[in-house]
């Protein structure tokens, strides 16, 4: 992209032209709402699944919480913002949780799966000596494993591939959760079986189903993107399972994916493109490059570098850490967005002052900064508002519940408001739906859906085949 030089026309201006991409019409998120929907029925599809970019994966989850799950369970939360183990007892309407956060490093992140595996085991040992746990008897454990995974029952899972910043080896087409079980039996010092596989999405939609029972749409706005809904076996050409009541499953769509065959082209920025050239999986999870807080910060930043080349910003002045890939962090954003005039730019001059830029910011770079985290926000939460209108408008049902988690949704000052407009304005005019905040999906949702396998496992039941629908 050629940008104008901007010898004579005021500051704003400029950047308004540089921003121009970021600034959408309806029509082009109606474009991509349609785009979708065919990319989502290729990949339910059993003819076109195989060539499918968004795979549409069959969760084996079939029924939503019924409120009378109880019991103590241990969850595992890997792939979004911290690696936490957890334990969870359902209690009928009341649940009880604690957690404990463990660092993964970089070298984890991108190691041998093997290391990776190891380390989870020594973090559930760890938190099970802390809980006094170990020799309390067999604990069934729910995975929250948020990254794309074929299921062939609730608790087989093969890793299509890694997404995010994790690319270790030796675990692509492997059953994680064997993986997981290996690694245990390693140790040998706990008494721990992993009953459940689930992706972040399902965990939020089970957890916000146990309160809200219109919930059939789960969506991460965190590190990553992706969605899952409630779908009718009828429109799941993949469906290999049994075909009893109730017929339908959650769909683990990982939307993340879209636009990987090149159908986003028409509306990805220079910037988009050098971000996807410059990150671990090239050419993958296009959608969720514009989109989640993996990717938002780098965006702005190279926004930023581009305008400071151009004298817009700064007085032309970088810094050595403006420089830096991937060291403008999202939650930047949402704090640049929260300051007012009124509040002299508070913190904006924090964020700046952090970067090493406070000696060159003036208020109209503040004005400008926040101009450009707005756009590049808004775009993120009408992208993901096409997907959510999306699946309404597909569900069909007059008053959806839409649950959604992520540190990005969470933080944000005005994600959820952006959402709540666009899909309001995507949608078919005589749909309704809500947008609600889901409270830790993947401890409560883990332990959900380990409890109800739970049962059927002790009942002798092999795999997942609830009869009642909550
Ligand atoms: C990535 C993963 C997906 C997960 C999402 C949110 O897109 O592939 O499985 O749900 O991030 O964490």
């Amino acid at each position: 992209m050629v940008h104008q030089k901007c010898v004579r026309k005021p500051t704003r201006k400029c950047i308004e032209n540089v921003m121009k991409d970021y600034d959408l019409e309806k029509g082009t998120y109606e474009r991509v709402g349609r785009i979708l929907l065919d990319e989502m029925e290729q990949g339910l599809s059993r003819d076109t699944n195989a060539s499918a970019v968004i795979k549409m994966f069959p969760t084996y989850v079939r029924a939503l919480p019924d409120g009378s799950e109880r019991g103590n369970f241990l969850a595992l939360d890997l792939g979004g913002t911290n690696f936490r183990v957890l334990l969870i007892t359902l209690k009928g309407a009341s649940v009880e949780m604690e957690n404990k956060i463990y660092p993964i490093s970089q070298e984890l992140m991108i190691g041998h799966g093997t290391k990776l595996f190891d380390h989870i085991a020594s973090c559930i040992s760890d938190f099970m000596t802390d809980h006094n746990l170990k020799g309390a008897g067999h604990l069934p454990l729910g995975f929250t494993f948020s990254f794309p995974c074929a299921q062939d029952s609730l608790n087989v899972g093969r890793l299509v591939q890694w997404t995010k910043g994790f690319a270790c080896e030796g675990v692509q087409n492997q059953d994680v959760v064997k993986l997981l079980h290996e690694a245990i039996a390693r140790r040998g010092d706990i008494d721990v079986e992993c009953v459940a596989l689930l992706n972040d999405t399902v965990g939020c939609l089970m957890s916000c189903a146990f309160l809200d029972h219109n919930t059939e749409i789960g969506v991460i706005l965190g590190t990553g993107t992706n969605a899952c809904y409630m779908e009718k076996l009828d429109r799941v050409g993949t469906w290999d399972g049994d075909r009893g009541e109730p017929q339908q499953v959650i769909i683990n769509t990982e939307w993340g994916a879209f636009g990987s065959n090149g159908c986003l082209d028409f509306l990805r920025t220079d910037v988009d493109k050098a971000i996807d050239e410059a990150s671990l999986n090239p050419g993958k999870q296009l959608y969720e490059k514009m989109i989640s807080g993996m990717y938002m910060g780098e965006i702005v930043r190279r926004v930023l570098v581009k305008c400071v080349s151009q004298g817009l910003l700064f007085e032309g002045h970088s810094s050595d850490l403006l420089d830096t890939p991937a060291r403008f962090y999202t939650k930047y954003i949402s704090e640049i967005e929260k300051d007012t005039d009124e509040d002299e730019f508070r913190r904006t001059k924090i964020v700046f002052e952090e970067l090493g830029l406070e000696e060159h910011l003036t208020d109209d770079d503040c004005r400008n900064v926040q101009y450009i985290c707005s756009l590049v926000s808004q775009r993120a939460a009408y992208l993901a508002s096409a997907g959510i209108a999306t699946l309404l408008n597909r569900i069909e049902k007059p008053n959806i519940t839409v649950a959604v988690d992520g540190s990005l949704y969470r933080y944000h000052p005005y994600f959820h408001q952006l959402m709540m407009d666009k899909t309001r304005q995507l949608l078919k005019p005589e749909l309704n739906f809500h947008i609600r905040l889901s409270e830790d999906g993947s401890g409560r949702g883990a332990a959900l859906v380990a409890a109800v396998a739970h049962r059927y496992h002790s009942q002798g039941i092999h795999g997942y085949k609830p009869t009642t629908n909550g």
